[in-house]
């Protein structure tokens, strides 16, 4: 990928968590690789508690190099990275402080960027300081999440932003959009005729996304306690990965062609009514377990969690989508901390074949399944069902398998490296259009108000596992259950 578009990136929270293992080394990588970034873009990194340039060099080296080291670090061209970065130091609670952005970025090249790594609440002062700077002009916003804390705030920061910044401006993140495997899931839907026919619910009995993570909250703890899992990863993530696999053939692969179709699965979810709550959404919190032969502790005892905490570590749903696509389909959507693995993937469960003359396993669901394995191992498996070798007509469960980095040895790219050359490219078809946003919060917003009103607690589960039992009962009522505990 070529480029000679010329950029002035601009990090806000140059200091913070996300620049630190996510932004800096995707801009880092995209550096190394060469011809993706034009040589003349810079890097404006911004900060209220650093001195100066030397200083924020310095904490880089400190905190950023560890994270890009992974894939072996290349000396020559770290240094020319550090080449690129620029520092100014602004008190972001100054709108003065802004005179001193504008005169730092007057003189340099292309295309303004300005990445918000920070709270959500600075968004809106930040966005009225540039423009009373005239930076809003000739420039791009990205708007990490959580954007708001529901509807009415989400609406809040989206029409504050919007008086000053364009639709066509503003780039929300959701980073999930960017994994290789999601792009990989359009592919195989839209440049292949083989699933298409089948990708509905004649065809298909039902589908689960799950995303688990290993990891606690980490020093996330104040945040994540007053956010939760519905917000964290289901409101945006899990939907989105949702709209991609359930979206009908966009007429082009631009970015307005894409997200309307997204949108329509959005709008198509069936509303959740608050007195089928229980059966549909099952919410859990994890307690002290072990995972991988360590001991962890219970999420209510995390630094920054308060001890008598109701906040969702796990979620589990029961989605369906009111479309001749779609309907009585059950799309299961599960996310949770601490649990018996990491892994994300979507599982698409085929319906059985209708007569078999093989005997009775051809006449289970979900023998034909499709696996895409979002993280880790990136993999695509069609399962079926192929005679065993020998004697007799017995059936045997085998995968046809698309492992990506044996298919293509190079060229394979995180998500957010993905997604900050978009922005830099002016490419917005993996970044989440304000009316999507406005849909999926409407939709868990049922949800949220129940789960706020009742006085039940999230169900417990032990770390290490694979959440609350509650989140199997669901799918058995389906007569299903999770993949995992098929094997
Ligand atoms: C973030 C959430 O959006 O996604 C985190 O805020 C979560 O809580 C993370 O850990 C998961 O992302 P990934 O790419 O590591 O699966």
């Amino acid at each position: 990928m070529q480029t000679d578009s010329s950029f002035t990136f601009v990090l806000f929270g140059g200091t913070g968590d996300l620049s630190m293992r996510k932004i800096l080394p995707a801009l880092y990588e995209a550096h190394r690789a060469g011809g993706m970034l034009a040589d003349s873009g810079k890097i404006v990194a911004v900060a209220r508690h650093v001195a100066g340039r030397a200083d924020y060099l310095e904490w880089v080296n400190e905190h950023v190099k560890p994270h890009v080291s992974k894939n072996g670090l290349d000396e020559t061209a770290w240094a020319s990275f550090l080449d690129r970065i620029e520092f100014v130091k602004i008190d972001l609670g100054n709108p003065e402080d802004f005179t001193l952005l504008r005169d730092a970025v007057s003189g340099l090249p292309g295309i303004r960027v300005f990445y918000l790594a920070t709270g959500p609440s600075l968004f809106v002062p930040i966005c009225h300081a540039l423009a009373s700077v005239g930076l809003n002009e000739n420039s791009r916003i990205v708007l990490e999440k959580p954007l708001g804390y529901d509807l009415k705030s989400s609406n809040a920061i989206n029409d504050a932003v919007g008086e000053i910044f364009a639709e066509e401006q503003i780039y929300r993140i959701d980073h999930y959009l960017g994994k290789e495997p999601v792009q990989n899931l359009l592919a195989l839907r839209f440049g292949n005729v083989l699933f298409e026919p089948l990708w509905r619910r004649e065809w298909v009995e039902s589908i689960q996304i799950t995303i688990a993570e290993e990891l606690g909250v980490e020093a996330r703890g104040d945040f994540y306690d007053n956010t939760g899992a519905l917000r964290d990863m289901v409101q945006n993530h899990l939907l989105q990965l949702l709209s991609i696999v359930a979206m009908e053939p966009p007429h082009s692969m631009d970015s307005d062609s894409v997200r309307d179709e997204k949108l329509r699965v959005l709008r198509a979810l069936k509303p959740i009514d608050p007195r089928d709550i229980g059966k549909v959404a099952v919410r859990g919190q994890y307690h002290a377990g072990v995972i991988r032969g360590t001991a962890v502790p219970a999420y209510a005892t995390e630094p920054g969690v308060k001890q008598d905490s109701t906040t969702e570590t796990f979620v589990a749903l029961k989605v369906e989508i009111e479309n001749w696509r779609w309907a009585g389909v059950p799309f299961f959507l599960r996310t949770g901390k601490r649990l018996a693995d990491r892994v994300a993937e979507i599982v698409v469960n085929f319906r059985a074949v209708p007569h078999s003359a093989l005997g009775a396993s051809a006449l289970r669901g979900g023998a034909n399944r499709l696996v895409i394995r979002l993280q880790p191992n990136e993999t695509i498996r069609l399962y079926c069902l192929a005679k065993q070798p020998g004697e007799g007509m017995n059936l045997a469960s085998v995968h046809l398998d698309l492992a990506f980095d044996r298919f293509f040895r190079e060229g394979q790219m995180e998500a957010y490296q993905r997604l900050l050359l978009d922005v830099i490219n002016g490419r917005l078809a993996l970044f989440v259009r304000r009316d999507e946003q406005e849909a999926a919060w409407r939709w868990v917003e049922p949800i949220l108000n129940e789960w706020a009103a009742s006085n039940k607690p999230p169900k417990p589960y032990a770390a290490g596992t694979w959440g609350p039992a509650a989140a199997s009962a669901m799918l058995a009522q389906h007569g299903t259950c999770w993949l995992e505990e098929e094997n």
